[in-house]
């Protein structure tokens, strides 16, 4: 798929302020500082449409962004970050859950994680939690560039093994990207046109 727009249209933290259209949207959650908003830079060959940065918490808000006029990309805020207080971790976990419960428009999340570190509770549990609330979604194994082509086969297959000997029955379609090397980019675009043709 070609991207030819992408537009900002608005940040918010209530999910029922989200754009009332009915397009197909598709959402970047995972832990903080994984790569959410320069994996959607990457996908849509723009530097800044999305804030990024070096410190953890930078996405502070859902941000829709409109992609060829017809679908939507979304950027979250990450989860896991010690530095955030208790209260704003709450409030964060509430629009977050409320977002994945009452977003219609929904399609599919992408659960973002760092392809060298080995499975973290906090990403398993989440996943756990779209499963029960029939949230369909995919990996993406992000920051490829930092490990050599056996280290990431290695990688991702013990990553899937330790899904399929906790809850899940089967391994979720999953992607391998770099946002720096502009890896995975072609295959996660054809995810999504295919969804989207259906
Ligand atoms: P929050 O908004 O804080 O939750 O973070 P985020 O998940 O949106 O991460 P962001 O895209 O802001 O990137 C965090 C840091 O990781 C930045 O310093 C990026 O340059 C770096 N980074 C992102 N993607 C890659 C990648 O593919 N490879 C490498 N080496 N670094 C990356
Ligand atoms: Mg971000």
């Amino acid at each position: 798929m070609k991207i030819t727009s992408a537009e900002f249209v608005m940040s918010n933290s209530e999910v029922a302020k989200c754009p009332k259209e009915s397009l197909p949207e598709y959402a970047f959650i995972g832990r903080s500082n994984v790569g959410k908003s320069s994996l959607i830079n990457m996908l849509v060959d723009r530097k800044s449409l999305a804030k990024t940065s070096g410190r953890p918490g930078k996405t502070q808000l859902i941000n829709h962004f409109k992609i060829n006029k017809n679908w939507f990309l979304v950027d979250l805020p990450g989860y896991g970050y010690a530095r955030v207080s208790k209260k704003d971790k709450k409030t964060f976990q509430k629009y977050i859950t409320a977002y994945f419960e009452k977003r219609k428009q929904l399609v599919c999340a992408f659960v973002l994680v760092d392809i060298r570190h080995e499975p973290q509770p906090i990403d398993l549990e989440f996943m756990e939690w779209l499963g029960t609330h029939g949230v369909p979604f995919a990996i993406i194994f992000t920051k490829a560039d930092k490990l050599k082509p056996k280290a990431i086969q290695r990688h991702v297959t013990d990553y899937l093994q330790v899904l399929l000997d906790t809850v899940w029955e089967e391994a979720p379609t999953y992607f391998v990207t770099s946002s720096t090397n502009r890896t995975g980019k072609e295959d996660l675009l054809s995810f999504i046109n295919d969804i989207n043709l259906q």
